[in-house]
């Protein structure tokens, strides 16, 4: 990204107008459970918990300035009322049944949103049975990829005329696709999109949705533990057409416990000799992670948190040799409700061992939904500062964040959120935080 594109303060552009959510697997959990969440936000019917841009906070100046505002009053973002949600899925039912079928939220609460939410229909999806072998949905699109690629793009066209709306920023919240390595097809955007023309197998749909949405402008968020942008090809397009992307997989349940702890055990240098994580849910993600190709998409993206925070290279007396092993199993009696537990085997002083277990019954989704919310108003704010490429300071929201070929991921959460709430201080033209805080000693 060059400097000289990012656009500071005042040349931010204004957030006015209708902000567009596109979401590849609108019919699922995650995203039923946002738009719906939204919707009763908005009515006055619920609270928008575990939103950082609706709750967040950010400081400003020295400690004794007592400038603390909001996230949302510090930064221009949109509203919640500006916004639209369209997407795709390979089932067609709108999104009142898709929310019943998913079994987040009470009929209760749905029955009341039942008039806004069977309004949204989802677009036949762009789907390929290689890539998620236990769904088998009819409401697809046909055609070799640059058709596809296409039809993508007409659906925004049409959801764009019909809402009257200004910008759009897509999140996949689509199931997780089998394991793909990189190949040459992906290297660059020269291979990539001589891949389209022979309709190359290696191309997977999530990446037909990111390329529709790159080229046309749109920025772009992956949810799932999915290849896709986090290729050179991709990053290529991404800065060839200046449009912000950012990736992969939310960081929910038990990822997001891991690196609350794991930093502090660091911190305290208390020797790790292994962690066991296992989990049991029920969801129609579960069914899908239960095909070992999606299976092993999903278990490189949780394994590596735990090695870049604890940096065995540097303190090889505590975390060398560390056991690390993590295990999903669909148990359909628990459905969205997920437990996780962990069993966490660390030593102190002398080597002496000590034990952590940890019991965690989260709900998959409602830790979800706020997260593609940030990530919708964040990425639409990057996009109108001039931040293009990949958006490191979001690292927050995921479980394996991207990053520059070169440097490693950062995945502590507390310096990821450091870093957010930095990059916002520097785009509004405010100091940086150090917490050195010596001058107010110094007399
Ligand atoms: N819930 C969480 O806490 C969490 C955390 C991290 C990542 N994720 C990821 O987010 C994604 C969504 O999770 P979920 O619980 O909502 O799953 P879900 O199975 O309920 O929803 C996924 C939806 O995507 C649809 N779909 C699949 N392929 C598609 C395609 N090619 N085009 C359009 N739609 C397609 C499916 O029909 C389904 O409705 C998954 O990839 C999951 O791994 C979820």
């Amino acid at each position: 990204m060059k400097e000289e594109k990012i656009r500071k303060k005042e040349r931010i552009s204004s957030a006015k107008g209708k902000l567009g959510v596109l979401l590849p697997g609108i019919g699922g959990a995650v995203s039923t459970t946002f738009i719906a969440g939204v919707e009763a936000v908005r009515r006055g019917m619920a609270l928008p918990i575990g939103s950082l841009t609706q709750y967040g906070t950010i400081r400003l100046g020295r400690r004794d300035e007592n400038r603390v505002p909001k996230i949302k009053e510090f930064i221009d973002l949109a509203s919640l009322d500006d916004l639209e949600f369209a997407g795709w899925d390979i089932y067609e039912d709108d999104l009142y049944q898709a929310a019943i079928n998913a079994n987040v939220l009470e009929r209760d609460l749905l029955d009341k949103l039942k008039d806004f939410l069977e309004k949204i229909k989802p677009y036949p999806a762009v789907f390929n049975r290689n890539y998620v072998r236990n769904l088998d949905g009819r409401h697809v699109k046909s055609g070799g990829h640059l058709e596809l690629i296409e039809a993508i793009k007409e659906d925004i066209s049409d959801f764009k005329e019909k809402n009257n709306i200004d910008r759009c920023v897509m999140i996949w919240c689509g199931s997780t696709e089998a394991y793909l390595e990189q190949k040459g097809v992906h290297q660059s955007l020269k291979n990539f999109r001589e891949g389209l023309e022979r309709n190359d197998p290696d191309i997977p749909p999530s990446m037909l949705y990111a390329y529709a949405a790159i080229s046309s402008g749109i920025p772009y968020i992956n949810g799932a533990p999915n290849l896709t942008i986090d290729t050179p090809a991709l990053l290529e397009l991404s800065k060839e057409h200046e449009v912000p992307i950012m990736g992969k997989d939310f960081k929910t349940g038990q990822t997001l416990l891991k690196t609350i702890i794991a930093p502090g055990l660091k911190a305290r240098l208390l020797g790790l000799e292994g962690w066991y994580s296992t989990n049991i849910l029920g969801n129609r993600d579960a069914i899908v992670l239960d095909d070992p190709g999606s299976y092993r998409t999903k278990k490189e993206s949780k394994l590596s948190p735990l090695t870049y925070i604890l940096q065995p290279h540097l303190y090889p007396d505590l975390y060398k040799d560390h056991y690390h092993k993590v295990t999903i199993h669909y148990y359909p009696p628990r459905g969205d409700n997920k437990e996780g537990w962990d069993c966490i085997d660390i030593f102190g002083w002398l080597g002496y061992p000590m034990h952590i277990k940890i019991d965690f019954l989260c709900r998959d989704s409602i830790l979800a939904a706020p997260l593609v919310l940030d990530l919708a108003l964040f990425i639409d704010f990057a996009q109108r500062a001039g931040l293009y490429g990949i958006q490191e300071w979001l690292s927050f929201y995921f479980k394996s964040p991207m990053y520059k070929e070169g440097l490693y991921p950062e995945h502590d959460l507390f310096i990821q959120l450091m870093k957010l709430k930095n990059t916002l201080r520097y785009l509004m033209g405010e100091e940086q935080i150090t917490h050195l805080g010596m001058d107010y000693y110094i007399e």
